[in-house]
């Protein structure tokens, strides 16, 4: 975005300084070597010596930009939080930020954050320190406060900053769900002052460094919910919110949050004191090391799917169940051309009805974006899309002959180089790929249930599939927007595999007569999103049924009574019974509910849990120990502030949960058998 015809000051650091005719110092971040910018503590460093001269010689104005395409600022370097040991070194940190947000804040002239792209985090405090900010109404530009992600809540001075730009409402609001804006969302809230195109945003931000017009007031009513004698009734309401979703004892952070405002607001610069202070606090919490390796965990699975390029152009899908049906939704989402075949022409229509109300629901207003959906999705009942396609996806029947007799029929018919995707949750690879005449061809992708909701794609690699198409199926995956995670093929894969005794330990509890409430209510309580007994009626108990059957052959785990026998009225949600009733989709639950020793239940459910992750980690299910972990949590939700379950064996100590285990094989058998697995932690 420089103009080359204006006086340029180069050098090899982060910022670079372009200064114009009308003495506006156009300032430009570019991190050397990197695709995006991070407000690292070297950036902080260098734009604070360039702010103090400055302080000097004072410009006109001063416009902070990027120069890295269509991003502005990813926030603060996420790794060097990580090298921080104690709270007096991140206070340090902390305190470092501070003073060059202050700086920028104190800087007589007037000063535009030109935002285009992604701007989080650090760069969103950046620009509050700004006078002005003004952003693109590109569909890049996204801004945010996503701190809370990370266990802790915005430490450069985004509090007090944001609140006072947008109220307190507003500003909590975005701090405490961390969610991006884009620019039309952003400056309804007033965090930004305004929006262009593009092509004018340069324009625009010469504007507002030359003519400095003065901001508006926020609203009367608005500047009285910061008031401290409101303060403190709006915290309360607050926090139940926050409740509902997170606990204090999990989740400090949101709840720190609140705090700060109730306490500081309306003094900012003490209450810029104490962020730092709270900040430091919490980013050195368990939860916050344990949410910033989630963080790498994810960006991990990212890379998986980078090592080839995978140009997929045509998508089809076969099956237009549940599965199939949400999978061949989801790519037309993402914008490939996609068709979705199935036997029953019924089932078909019903299949693109749904699809609708799915981009109704992911685009709510946005008609062009729902148009552009639909015009990606064809229904073709006779699957002439088989010709084209890069990739099929078979989401059929589980049934090894069907599924065989489908692909000696489509063979044929494929592109040479397109390969074949199933989404089977349970038949061997190697049983299905026998039938055809290239083997090799064939991959697993397997979605889970709702698919527009769970981020984890396994990548079932069997014995004959070739590199080369499991490495395309996973440049698909990140494609497509999942976190795809290549596995070994295996009974149950990953996560069915290591949900799977859990489930079952629940259900071994009912038969015991433990109430599914409290059962559930000790895994909620150590952090899961759902309990046991609830997610089993939730699946379905007919499909826990057969994921359970093929297990307890491979891995000899009996199936509890509550489960050999189903009715068809009690398969759970879906037939509005299961071990819970169902009231509006909600199950009713005894609130009275109790047992005399409910660690216990919770030490049956996680131990089996994490027994089995040590067993996948000797079977070499997936590569490594982090891979185990994000699979976890990405496939299950599995408490994300623990950081997975090898991770958790790590920081409780391998000698007490092995002496849990030892205690709980005495009274319960075997399948507390300590797995062969815990030596390779
Ligand atoms: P579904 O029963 O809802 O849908 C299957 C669809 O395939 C039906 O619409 C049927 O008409 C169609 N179909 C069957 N044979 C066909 C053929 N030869 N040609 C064209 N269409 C045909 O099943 P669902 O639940 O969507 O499962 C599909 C696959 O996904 C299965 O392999 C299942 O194991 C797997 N899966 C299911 C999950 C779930 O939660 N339901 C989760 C993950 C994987």
């Amino acid at each position: 975005m420089s103009e080359n015809n204006n006086r340029s000051e180069k050098d090899d650091g982060h910022w670079r300084i372009e200064r114009d005719e009308n003495k506006i110092v156009w300032l430009h971040f570019d991190t050397p070597q990197a695709k995006a910018n991070l407000l690292s503590q070297a950036a902080i460093k260098e734009l604070d010596g360039i702010l103090a001269n400055f302080e000097k010689d004072l410009p006109q104005a001063l416009v902070i930009l990027s120069d890295k395409k269509d991003s502005f600022i990813f926030g603060a370097d996420i790794k060097e939080f990580t090298t921080l040991d104690n709270k007096q070194q991140a206070l340090e940190f902390l305190q470092r930020g501070h003073a060059l947000m202050n700086r920028l804040e104190a800087l007589p002239c007037p000063t535009v954050s030109m935002v285009h792209g992604i701007c989080f985090g650090g760069g969103t405090e950046l620009s509050l320190a700004c006078d002005y900010i003004i952003a693109s109404d590109d569909k890049k530009t996204k801004i945010g406060l996503p701190e809370i992600k990370l266990g802790i809540h915005p430490g450069y001075g985004g509090t007090a900053r944001s609140i006072n730009r947008c109220g307190p409402l507003a500003a909590m609001n975005i701090m405490l769900t961390g969610r991006a804006l884009n620019a039309r969302a952003a400056k309804k809230i007033r965090l930004i002052d305004e929006m262009v195109p593009l092509r004018q945003l340069r324009a625009a931000a010469e504007k507002y460094a030359l003519t400095a017009p003065a901001r508006k007031k926020l609203p009367l009513l608005n500047r009285l919910t910061n008031s401290s004698l409101v303060r403190p009734l709006i915290a309360s309401q607050m926090r139940k919110q926050v409740a509902q979703k997170a606990k204090a004892e999990h989740y400090p952070a949101p709840y720190a949050l609140i705090n700060l405002w109730k306490n500081y607001a309306g003094d900012t610069k003490h209450m810029l004191e104490q962020e730092a202070v709270v900040v430091a606090d919490l980013a050195t919490t368990e939860t916050a090391r344990n949410l910033v390796r989630v963080f790498f965990l994810q960006e991990n699975l990212k890379s998986q799917g980078k090592q080839t390029d995978f140009d997929v152009a045509h998508v089809h899908v076969i099956g237009g169940g549940i599965m199939g049906g949400d999978i061949a939704s989801w790519c037309a989402i993402q914008g490939y051309s996609v068709t979705v075949q199935d036997q029953d022409p019924e089932r078909l229509a019903q299949t693109i009805k749904r699809a609708q109300y799915s981009f109704k629901k992911k685009f709510k207003r946005d008609r062009r974006a729902i148009r552009d959906a639909n015009d990606h999705l064809t229904a073709d009942h006779r699957g002439a899309g088989i010709y084209r396609a890069d990739i099929i996806i078979e989401a059929i029947f589980e049934d090894k002959d069907v599924k065989r007799a489908l692909y000696e029929s489509i063979e044929p018919k494929m592109k040479a180089d397109a390969i074949l995707a199933t989404n089977t949750s349970s038949i061997k690879l190697e049983d299905l790929s026998s039938c055809l005449k290239n083997p090799g061809r064939l991959v697993g992708l397997h979605f889970f249930n709702p698919v527009a909701l769970m981020p984890l794609v396994e990548i079932i690699r069997g014995n004959e599939t070739d590199e080369k198409v499991v490495q395309q199926a996973l440049a698909f995956g990140k494609n497509i927007g999942k976190l795809p995670l290549a596995v070994k093929s295996s009974p149950g894969f990953l996560v069915n595999r290591i949900l799977m005794p859990y489930i079952l330990e629940a259900v071994t509890m009912v038969d015991e007569g433990i109430a599914p409430e409290v059962i559930d209510k000790a895994a909620t309580d150590y952090g899961m999103p759902m309990g046991p007994i609830e997610l089993a009626d939730t699946v379905g108990l007919d499909i826990c049924k057969s994921v359970a059957n093929i297990l307890s052959e491979a891995l000899a785990m009996p199936l509890p009574d509550n489960l050999k026998e189903l009715s068809t009225n009690k398969l759970g949600k879906k037939s509005g019974a299961g071990f819970y009733k169902y009231k509006n989709g909600k199950p009713v639950k005894n609130k009275n509910a109790n047992y005399s020793n409910p660690q216990e239940v919770q030490d049956r459910l996680v131990l089996r849990l994490i027994n089995e992750a040590t067993a996948c980690l000797r079977e070499g299910i997936v590569d490594d120990k982090d891979l185990i972990d994000a699979g976890v949590i990405f496939g299950t939700g599995f408490a994300p502030f623990r950081g997975g379950p090898l991770e958790y064996i790590r920081s409780s100590g391998i000698d007490k949960l092995s002496q849990t285990l030892d205690t709980l094989k005495t009274k319960f058998g075997s399948r507390f058998e300590k797995d062969a697995g815990w030596s390779n932690l």
